[in-house]
């Protein structure tokens, strides 16, 4: 049977991010220094063939600090975590290695110098993230207010008015950000903030290609979890550029390959948890079925790379 043709885009950037990559590399290293079993407080990244491949070379993943034992390393994941983490950490002696990305880390110190200088924060991100909870665990209960949409902004109830400052998770939709953060300025004229938003670069980079592909193709095609969520707004962000149908699977075996019936070009992302070897997993699976021709659609090149931390850059 002859093949049907397929035209592919392949977004670029795409897939892993330099703050996921230095998370990955901790477990292992923190392995290779200490020895398996090396507990992991919630999945590293949001991936599950990461968080399973870790697991096979020793890796134990839990949800909370009380399931880890006082007598092992334990790793806190990219997304970062509250303060009472760390310090529930020392307070039992346990050995512990901080995988929050850098960039995260950079929107805790800020959270806590508008706290220092009498600000208290309006935080725009997801309900419920680890990212968000690890945000405003930075700072003690009620100093922090979630905003979701630009509808919360009408609700706030700030303590002053006119001490205000917004900061944002690292992930989120920049267009859907960039509507919130209009909200908040035009109720709070005098709220501070970072020039545009928290988001970082890895994010932004993956949605400006996903818009670039989404007006040429049939359908989208997003590699990543459904806990991930730059992930998650890719899939909006190509809905938004004008992608009529998208589908977000962690890999080959999740295609949907009926709703793709009679297609002739798709786009390819994936979001910055999700391993290269999965992106070429899918294409291969869309080489059986069509003849392929691919062309890479890039928008921005990276060379963002993060050091491990040095109690690990010194033992290994
Ligand atoms: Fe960091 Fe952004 Fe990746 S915050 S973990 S570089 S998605």
């Amino acid at each position: 049977m002859t093949k049907q043709n397929l035209h592919l885009y392949l977004a670029a950037p795409r897939g892993f991010c330099a703050g996921v990559d230095r998370a990955i590399k901790i477990v292992e290293m923190a392995i290779e220094k200490w020895g398996a079993p090396v507990y992991v407080r919630h999945e590293i990244v949001h991936n599950k063939f990461v968080v399973d491949s870790l697991r096979d070379k020793g890796a134990v993943f839990v949800e909370e600090l009380a399931e880890c034992p006082d007598d092992r390393p334990v790793i806190f994941s990219a997304h970062g975590v509250p303060k009472s983490v760390p310090s529930k950490a020392q307070a039992r002696n346990m050995v512990y290695v901080d995988a929050t990305c850098p960039l995260v880390s950079k929107v805790h110190i800020e959270a806590e110098r508008h706290h220092k200088n009498g600000l208290q924060m309006v935080m725009i991100g997801h309900d419920g993230h680890p990212e968000t909870i690890g945000t405003m665990g930075q700072l003690p209960d009620g100093e922090v207010l979630l905003v979701e949409t630009p509808q919360d902004v009408e609700t706030l109830n700030p303590r002053d008015e006119n001490k205000l400052a917004f900061i944002t998770q690292t992930t989120l939709s920049v267009d859907d950000t960039a509507d919130i953060v209009a909200a908040l300025k035009a109720r709070f004229p005098t709220i501070t903030g970072p020039h545009k938003e928290d988001i970082c670069y890895a994010t932004t980079n993956r949605q400006e290609a996903v818009k670039a592909v989404a007006p040429k193709v049939d359908a989208l095609l997003v590699i990543g979890a459904p806990n991930s969520s730059n992930s998650r707004r890719l899939v909006e962000v190509g809905a938004k550029a004008g992608c009529k149908y998208s589908q977000l699977v962690q890999r080959a075996n999740d295609i949907d390959w009926r709703a793709l019936d009679g297609i002739k070009s798709i786009g390819i992302t994936a979001g910055a948890s999700a391993p290269e070897i999965l992106i070429d997993e899918v294409i291969n699976a869309f080489e059986q079925r069509y003849d392929v021709t691919r062309e890479i659609v890039e928008t921005a090149v990276e060379n963002v790379e993060f050091k491990v931390p040095r109690q690990l850059r010194e033992a290994v």
